[in-house]
């Protein structure tokens, strides 16, 4: 039994890697990896105990084990600036990845190496190592989860302790990798609404760079929680060591890039420390979000496909369901319409072809109806005035024509002019005795309180069991936690509102989908103000932005690309900008495709034209799309045309979609991701009624190495026009 136990204890070890070293002089020492199928993070137990990182990056390159760890710095003081999760107040001067007061008022902790495990499940290789602080009973463990195959690593912490009496957690990182190169690149994504997802890049230099979010609720509005690391060059899609980060947490976020006097670049990334003091009792373990990693020596391009796989298998929900084309009311009618508008843009679906009718805000309220976003959040029973047989009855007026019926919410809100908020002032996080500071005319229910949880599940889970049959939420959020107080917290615990208000969050998006699992969710925050792999669990697609005009979208999708995967943004065409209709709906293609447009006052040809590129989506586009290799071809922040291209796992297929966002002529565009010794043929798609292709392999079979190497020639040097072409393995 003993051995079988060592024996399996070895081919853990061996498994990922683990190295025990002897080193001169300094006694016995242990290395050890996590490795995924390319790259490698390598640790080192010093002789002071302390756990270093030697290394993050290629597998191939083996880290140099130093001949003393940590290495001696000046005045005899050890050189701890690549200490894996470093602590405040014992001897480590740069940002920190902890930093609490524990129970006797000690600022300083410090953790020493106590063991680590490896467990394999399913491709996912899950490190545990555990540290502790000699002085208290402190423990912290860092969790890894390496997902072999594709390179990328998930890591979280988890600390507990069991000190006399609580411990004040004043910074509690989920990671904080160090990079070692000569020069560092930082990307992120970067807006406001309506111009969200904006590609930045800077070189770093010395100092802290803040990337960072304060807003609470609604937290993603100026920032999407990850970034990109390139080494010694600006990012590329195709070259060069890309790191990038992604944080699962859908509130406050902080990651601080602290480029040092070594040159060596530390990311702390987690939670944003400020605001978010957190008391953790003894015995209780507090378990970071998970920030997710991803590593490539090839570009930027492989990074997101690698994030793309990895949503699709682990972090965006049934993935392998076909998004459906809906027909949202918002832009079409937005708070204006009764029921008959409603029917009649019914109607209008069914002609197109859509699947879902979405009913968005405005459709609630009594006392104080809906008819503007001055009032009515919170009162979520139906306005009989605008919809006088309720919302079975718009069920069963979409079940009549074949469409689902889809509703819109946003549960999480009150208005001070509500129902609700007359019965329960105390329900909104607020800081007393102040002036109520409104956003959108609104304030956020206070989710720490538990008959507010309560409530905001209920909102959801009876406005489904009043309407039999609705099978789509679209869950919205609009307002940032101005004023983070709780009446229900004691007053020590006031900086854990918005940590726990997080965490009710997602346990109330989880209790949604386990009590509706059939129903299809739209994640929405203002657009993508809440858009984190974590909340991606429970939603099959999030609302990427209130900005509509295709043209500000070619950016925009461009910009989530770079984490997302194309079926989890919704994409709509609408009447925004004025924009061709061809133009309007080659851009939603190359997402989750829907419309949001009164089609009564569409001529008969548009509305023939958009059932046209709803069956191209549903019979050609649609299952490509979702399982496919995203190449971002040309961007269109460095040329007159965005080039993107979508290519089949098995490369039996791909799309490729063409946006010209400036007048100019651009010479060929060599495709990416053939098979090289297959011969695809070239159609080009969804072109208007009437028109002919000028492409001029339209309809050739072409082989995949000519179109990656000499490329073909998309006709379109206009703004504003786009091309779609296809191309089939013969
Ligand atoms: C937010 C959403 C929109 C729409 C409105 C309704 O702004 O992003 O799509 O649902 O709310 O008020």
């Amino acid at each position: 039994m003993t051995n079988l136990i060592l024996l399996a204890g070895m081919i853990l070890l061996m498994w990922s890697g683990v190295r025990a070293m002897a080193a001169e002089g300094e006694g016995q020492r242990s290395v050890f990896e996590i490795s995924t199928a390319r790259s490698m993070i390598t640790f080192a137990v010093g002789s002071d105990h302390r756990l270093y990182q030697l290394g993050y990056g290629s597998r191939q390159k083996k880290p140099e084990i130093p001949e003393k760890l940590p290495m001696p710095a000046y005045d005899g003081a050890a050189e701890r600036l690549s200490e894996v999760y470093p602590s405040f107040g014992n001897g480590y001067l740069l940002e920190p990845a902890l930093h609490v007061t524990h129970a006797d008022g000690d600022t300083s902790t410090d953790l020493k190496y106590v063991s680590h495990t490896v467990t394999e499940d399913a491709g996912i290789a899950t490190t545990r190592i555990e540290l502790k602080d000699p002085k208290h009973p402190f423990q912290v463990t860092l969790v890894y989860r390496a997902y072999v195959e594709l390179d990328i690593i998930e890591q979280f912490t988890e600390i507990r302790h069991d000190e006399s009496r609580a411990v004040t957690m004043h910074r509690y990182a989920s990671a904080s990798p160090v990079f070692r190169a000569k020069s560092y690149w930082l990307t992120q994504l970067q807006g406001y609404h309506m111009r969200e997802a904006g590609l930045v890049e800077e070189k770093l230099t010395p100092g802290v760079k803040l990337l960072d979010s304060k807003l609470g609720v609604r937290a993603h509005q100026i920032r999407t929680p990850g970034f990109f690391l390139s080494l010694d060059q600006s990012a590329n899609e195709e070259s060069g060591e890309v790191f990038a980060g992604s944080l699962a947490w859908a509130g406050s976020y902080a990651f601080a890039f602290d480029l040092d006097f070594n040159n060596g670049l530390r990311a702390v990334c987690g939670i944003n420390p400020h605001g978010s003091q957190y008391h953790l009792q003894p015995g209780r373990t507090f378990t970071t979000p998970a920030m997710i990693w991803a590593w490539s020596d090839r570009g930027k391009g492989q990074i997101s496909r690698n994030f793309h796989r990895w949503a699709r298998q682990y972090s965006l929900r049934e993935s392998h369901k076909p998004r459906p084309v809906l027909l949202n009311n918002w832009e079409a009618t937005f708070f204006n319409f009764d029921e008959a508008k409603l029917v009649s843009l019914l109607d209008g679906a069914r002609e197109i072809g859509s699947d879902v009718f979405l009913l968005d805000d405005g459709w609630f309220g009594r006392k104080y109806p809906r008819n503007d976003d001055r009032q009515g959040l919170g009162d979520w029973m139906v306005n009989e005035k605008k919809l006088p047989h309720g919302l079975s009855y718009l069920v069963e007026q979409s079940k009549q024509r074949g469409i689902d019926f889809g509703i819109w919410v946003e549960p999480e809100m009150v208005s001070p002019k509500s129902e609700l908020y007359e019965a329960h002032p105390d329900w909104a996080l607020q800081q007393t005795g102040r002036e109520m500071i409104l956003g959108r005319w609104q304030r956020v229910l206070d989710l720490n309180r538990p008959e507010v949880k309560e409530f905001v599940f209920n909102v959801i889970d009876k406005t489904l069991k009043d309407a039999p049959g609705t099978r789509y939420v679209k869950w919205d959020c609009n307002a940032y936690a101005l004023q983070p107080g709780s009446t229900w917290l004691k007053p020590e615990e006031q900086s854990h509102a918005l940590v726990d208000y997080q965490f009710a969050v997602y346990d109330v998006m989880r209790k949604v989908v386990e009590a509706h699992p059939d129903v299809m969710m739209m994640l929405c925050s203002s657009g993508p103000a809440r858009s984190d792999f974590a909340s991606l669990k429970n939603f099959h697609s999030f609302w990427a932005s209130d900005n509509t005009d295709p043209l500000k979208r070619v950016f925009i999708q461009w910009g989530f690309s770079h984490f997302y995967p194309a079926q989890s943004m919704n994409a709509h065409v609408t009447d925004f900008g004025h924009r061709p209709l061809k133009f309007a709906c080659d851009v939603a293609l190359s997402g989750a495709f829907g419309v949001d447009m009164d089609l009564s006052k569409r001529s008969d040809e548009e509305r023939k034209q958009l059932a046209k590129t709803i069956k191209l989506y549903k019979e050609v586009l649609r299952d490509l799309i979702a399982e496919a290799d995203l190449y971002r071809v040309e961007s269109p922040y460095d040329h007159p045309r965005s080039v993107i291209q979508y290519v089949a796992q098995d490369r039996t297929a791909s799309v490729v979609f063409v946006y010209q966002v400036k007048n100019a002529e651009s010479g060929p565009v060599c495709l990416k991701g053939l098979d090289s010794g297959r011969r695809y043929r070239v159609t080009e798609l969804n072109l208007p009624e009437g028109t002919k292709s000028s492409l001029k392999e339209n309809g050739q079979v072409v082989d995949g190495k000519s179109l990656m190497d000499s490329g073909i020639l998309p006709p379109c040097n206009q703004e504003l026009q786009s091309v779609v072409i296809h191309l089939r393995a013969e």
